[in-house]
């Protein structure tokens, strides 16, 4: 982009990753020797160099852009949600770089499981490698030809653990279960447990989210997508506890995000388009469990309509009593996940509801601290 332009530092970096021979792949299960068929599955030397595209204004990134991380690599965290744990930030997300492989006679790029990203300042992002494991085991519910999607990371003060959850499913998203990994350490690698459908409905798009008194619980849409599932989990975040809340029934919203604020607890969600954008839906309740009040699309401004592009992912509390929390969004490239574009908005509050406006950087022109 011509108006754009990198840090020196940054320039530096981008050099370094374009002129390594060897790409920087996901740690990858116990790959096979080049040429080497297993069920019809011929693996191929890794992608591509991996160098994304750069995009800088005065050090803040382009929004809409795929980022670059420290070393100048595409950031893999698609769909994803930041963990703030002991003063650092923790992006989890889809890592979409997979190997490449052969798979009668297509070549196809395989899911590369969680990937970690940590931070103190929500811009400088190392990474920490692939936290959760795709399998290539193809009935493993991780398994790289699989839907790995929209991991999100709690952390459990009772019994010290990080939990991740995740949406696991098959090519046809029929499968609609979320899946459950745990570890000692937020940068993993985490050990998966298992998959279900929690309290027996489908779940597809899904986070997790701790409330003011510690109470975990997992949100997805049931019902084939039309009604959002509210479920209260276990005192160690494993499972639902049986407790849940049908939510904005026959809405037919998704990709619910969350965050705390003024004693309430506020989402923004989108509608169900696939890929493509849609309007953003917000709301507002008490308790998690509801009741949920619908409020209007938060976005303002033009493009509001389509979310400026994006579709939510998380809401990362920042700022004191968290006033000025960051609205993460992904801009989907369907053609090319692993390219998919990050647009991170801060939100504001006007007359007991969310706005956000579009701004051209993370962060906005004229913030230079986070
Ligand atoms: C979207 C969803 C994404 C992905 C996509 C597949 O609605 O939010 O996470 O599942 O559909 O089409």
């Amino acid at each position: 982009m011509e108006h754009t332009q990198m840090t020196r530092r940054r320039f530096t970096q981008y050099l370094a990753a374009i002129t390594a021979s060897a790409v920087v792949g996901p740690a990858w299960g116990q790959s096979r020797p080049a040429g080497q068929t297993a069920n019809g599955i011929m693996d191929l030397p890794l992608h591509e160099t991996d160098q994304g595209t750069g995009a800088q204004v005065n050090g803040h990134f382009v929004n809409g852009e795929c980022w670059l991380d420290d070393a100048g690599n595409r950031i893999q965290a698609h769909g994803g949600g930041v963990l703030i744990h002991k003063g650092v930030y923790y992006w989890y997300g889809e890592h979409r770089m997979g190997p490449v492989k052969q798979v009668d006679g297509k070549t196809v790029q395989f899911a590369g499981g969680v990937s970690c990203y940590q931070s103190t300042d929500l811009i400088n992002w190392k990474y920490n490698g692939v936290a959760l494991a795709a399998s290539d085991d193809p009935d493993h519910d991780l398994y790289g030809l699989r839907v790995l999607e929209r991991p999100k990371v709690i952390y459990n003060e009772a019994t010290k653990k990080f939990v991740l959850w995740l949406h696991v499913d098959k090519k046809n998203y029929g499968y609609a279960r979320a899946g459950v990994a745990v570890s000692d350490s937020p940068t993993g690698p985490f050990k998966y447990i298992e998959s279900f459908r929690p309290n027996g409905f489908m779940s597809r798009d899904q986070t997790i989210f701790v409330d003011r008194e510690g109470r975990g619980f997992h949100v997805g849409s049931s019902d084939e997508n039309s009604t959002g599932m509210v479920s209260l989990l276990t005192d160690d975040y494993l499972k639902p506890s049986g407790k849940f809340q049908k939510v904005f029934a026959k809405r037919f919203l998704e990709a619910f995000s969350f965050v705390e604020h003024d004693n309430r607890y506020w989402t923004i969600a989108s509608g169900c388009t696939g890929w493509k954008p849609n309007k953003a839906h917000s709301g507002v309740a008490r308790d998690m469990l509801g009741p949920w009040e619908e409020l209007p699309n938060p976005c303002v401004g033009p493009n509001a309509d389509l979310t400026f592009g994006g579709q939510s992912a998380a809401i990362i509390p920042v700022g004191p009593a968290n006033k000025t929390p960051i609205a993460m969004f992904d801009i989907w490239r369907p053609k090319d996940l692993k390219t998919s574009g990050y647009l991170w908005l801060p939100i504001r509050w006007q007359e007991n509801r969310m706005i956000i406006d579009r701004q051209p950087t993370w962060p906005p022109p004229g913030m230079k601290k986070v």
